[in-house]
């Protein structure tokens, strides 16, 4: 299966794409999983949304091709960052890839919220754009206090409980796109 994982922080050391890296090799025999390079988008334009720039072609095609699609969310201000609405609102328009699109939400914050309340925005918007989420029920993918479950050297999330609870719920997203065809 083909997966995109859109990760919301472009910084360095982010924790969400140190997710976005370990959920790459821990379940490579099932699922390809690309990261998508959010970085390079502009901010959108409604001017340009019929003949955006190379890189928004790039971006909305790689969803359009994906099986699913994987969002990797921090939490800024209780709500996503603007770098992440800024994608999903160019990925919204004109080919509406999100439509009926396999997504499953995941997020990594340093303090004690887990990024609950900007999942919840964000399964807000997912709604409007009618991507097809994996219901919240038992898969919401809340990973707080981060750097007591990272590796710092290898940058890889290494807390067995956690590691237990995603790989069930990245089964159930599995069903899930399964049943999506
Ligand atoms: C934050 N952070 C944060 N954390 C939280 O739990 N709730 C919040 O509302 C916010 N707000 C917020 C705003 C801004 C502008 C920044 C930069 C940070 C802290 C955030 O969870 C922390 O920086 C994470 O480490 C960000 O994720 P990455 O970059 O490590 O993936």
């Amino acid at each position: 299966m083909n997966i995109v994982t859109i990760v919301g922080s472009i910084r360095k050391e982010s924790y969400n794409m140190q997710l976005a890296k370990t959920m790459q090799v821990r379940y490579k025999e099932k699922l390809n999983i690309e990261i998508a390079d959010i970085r390079s988008l502009p901010h959108y334009d409604q001017d340009e949304e019929n003949n955006p720039p190379k890189s928004v072609k790039e971006f909305k095609e790689s969803i359009a091709n994906a099986d699913g699609v994987i969002i990797i969310t921090p939490e800024y201000n209780w709500s996503i960052p603007g770098v992440l609405k800024n994608a999903i609102d160019w990925a919204s328009r004109v080919e509406k890839v999100f439509i009926g699109k396999p997504v499953m939400a995941a997020g990594v914050s340093i303090g004690m919220a887990g990024t609950l309340r900007a999942q919840l925005h964000l399964r807000e918007i997912l709604t409007g754009i009618q991507a097809k989420l994996l219901p919240p029920s038992g898969n919401e993918v809340l990973i707080n206090f981060a750097s007591q479950k990272f590796d710092e050297q290898s940058g890889q999330l290494v807390d067995d409980m956690t590691l237990g609870f995603l790989d069930g719920v990245v089964d159930k997203f599995v069903d899930h796109i399964k049943s999506s065809n």
